[in-house]
């Protein structure tokens, strides 16, 4: 038996049958929607392979039940690229979801902005990305489904819902372009001013791998930044983890608001 089917069954057996309408992964400082839903709880430590956070500002479990009446499988924790030097780190969890029937997956993150209309607290759509840090999470797969069309990655459905449920809430939700950096080191003045020519509204260090195996997988998949910080250089303030975990509360609760009725509102 592969190790998705496996853990599936696990998870079933704690979490009972319903398949999960939406998967959710949630950024830094922005697990507080993971309390809001009504389920069961799994530590990451109780599903081999799953990966073991280690960043502080994330939960490491999984939590399946009920928010504003929708099935969803919430993960509180990811792991990045520069954790390990892996960008498949959260390929068994996405695996896993696929295995237990989801087909629809919001990702969340935290990341510093490069446009004046969008200053800490706000939220940014993902249009599309730029895989800026060169690195792939199929890198290694040996089927050809490994060729991955990602002209359409960021979903036109979703992403029309999701912008409904902003309006619907007063909240201003612009779309943009997220460029993915490996981190763990913040940006220089100078990528960002690169990053900016390059088209990029946004700057961060997940969510991209996610998308490309989400994809992979037939997930239909949307994701939404909440803005931290101005990118290097653009602003005076100091650039670190705890200011990143310090700000996301401020756009956490709109996306929060967000994502309730963005569900809520949901076929
Ligand atoms: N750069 C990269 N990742 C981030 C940032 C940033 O400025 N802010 C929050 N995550």
């Amino acid at each position: 038996m592969s190790k998705s089917v496996e853990l599936a069954r696990l998870i079933r057996s704690r979490a009972g049958d319903q398949p999960p309408e939406y998967g959710m992964i949630l950024g830094s400082g922005l697990g507080h929607l993971a309390g809001t839903v009504e389920g069961v709880a799994i530590p990451y430590d109780d599903l081999p392979g799953f990966p073991h956070a280690g960043v502080s500002g994330h939960v490491p479990q999984l939590v399946i039940g009920t928010l504003q009446g929708r099935r969803v499988a919430v993960f509180g924790g990811r792991s990045h690229y520069y954790e390990t030097g892996c960008a498949d780190a959260m390929r068994l969890p996405l695996e896993v979801l696929a295995e237990l029937g989801c087909d629809r997956l919001i990702l969340t993150n935290a990341a510093g902005s490069l446009r004046a209309d969008m200053p800490p607290g706000s939220l940014m759509l993902l249009s599309d990305h730029i895989a800026f840090a060169g690195a792939n999470p199929l890198i290694g797969e040996r089927t050809d489904a490994r060729f991955v069309p990602m002209t359409d990655a960021h979903d036109l459905g979703l992403r029309a819902a999701l912008a409904a449920a902003a309006r619907a809430e007063g909240v201003v939700l612009p779309e943009g372009v997220y460029g993915w950096f490996s981190g763990p080191s913040f940006e220089t003045p100078a990528e960002i001013r690169a990053a900016k020519v390059l088209g990029m509204d946004a700057v961060g260090m997940s969510t991209v791998p996610e998308i490309i195996l989400a994809r992979f997988l037939g997930l239909r998949v949307a994701a939404v930044s909440v803005i931290t910080n101005m990118g290097a250089g653009l602003s005076d303030e100091a650039i670190s983890h705890d200011h990143t975990k310090a700000m996301a509360p401020l756009g956490a609760a709109k996306l929060e608001r967000v994502l309730h009725r963005f569900l809520r509102d949901s076929r």
